[in-house]
């Protein structure tokens, strides 16, 4: 029986996905190196401080603690500056009128975002109000593939993990939710989500409706 739904952000309900790319490849080559969209697919789920030490071992660049937390503050900067123009436009296809329909069936929904700036960009695309929950980067201890992000979002919507669907784009998601005991639905291209033994994957929201993912019980 479905209880609830809950949502990653990032490459979910909005494509700032390419604005983390944009600012992580941006860091890399200042560093001297680049970053392929393959190599960025690891990242997607993964904390910013985690992104940077994978971005680092693909350059083999040693740094100190200090430098680091640096690098990390700027591409935090730059981020937010692209960040900056969101607006509700941003929302990607399918996303809101799929929040309606879970309103009106009285699912219940929540976020699970391993990002700190979560809070800001719902507020920026005008979608905070819909989540009863939010569970982001500031509340965890460890993050995605670990089913905490989840099982917290579970627990303050006082539903049962069983009765959650999650909704991800990142394999660290799909991971972390049915390390969970939960259903994963994979937002996006289907191979790697698919091996991530995700429960269904979608290229996005205007593909299903709430009687599809019912049947996923
Ligand atoms: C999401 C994104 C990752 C990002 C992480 C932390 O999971 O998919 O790419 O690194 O959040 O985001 P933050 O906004 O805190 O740097
Ligand atoms: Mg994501």
């Amino acid at each position: 029986e479905l209880n609830a739904c809950l949502f990653d952000l990032d490459g979910v309900i909005v494509d700032t996905a390419k604005f983390h790319y944009i600012a992580w490849r941006e860091l890399a080559n200042g560093l001297g190196f680049d970053l392929t969209e393959k190599q960025n697919e690891k990242l997607k789920g993964v904390s910013r401080v985690e992104s940077l030490e994978i971005i680092l071992k693909i350059g083999n660049v040693n740094l100190d603690p200090e430098t680091k937390a640096k690098l990390a503050a700027t591409k935090n900067d730059r981020y937010l500056e692209l960040c900056q123009k969101m607006t509700p436009d941003d929302i990607l296809p399918g996303v809101q009128v799929f929040l309606d329909s879970l309103i009106q069936e009285k699912i219940k929904i929540g976020l699970g975002s391993a990002s700190k700036n979560a809070r800001l960009i719902l507020d920026y695309i005008g979608l905070t109000h819909y989540f009863a929950t939010i569970v982001d980067g500031n509340r965890i201890n460890k993050g995605k593939p670990d089913p905490e992000t989840f099982l917290l979002g579970a627990e303050d919507l006082d539903v049962n993990p069983q009765n959650c669907i999650v909704f991800e784009d990142a394999v660290a998601g799909i991971q972390a939710a049915k390390a969970g005991g939960m259903v994963a639905v994979g937002i996006g291209s289907s191979a790697e989500l698919n091996a991530a033994n995700a429960d269904l994957v979608i290229p996005g929201f205007q593909d299903i409706d709430v009687n599809t993912i019912k049947h996923l019980f």
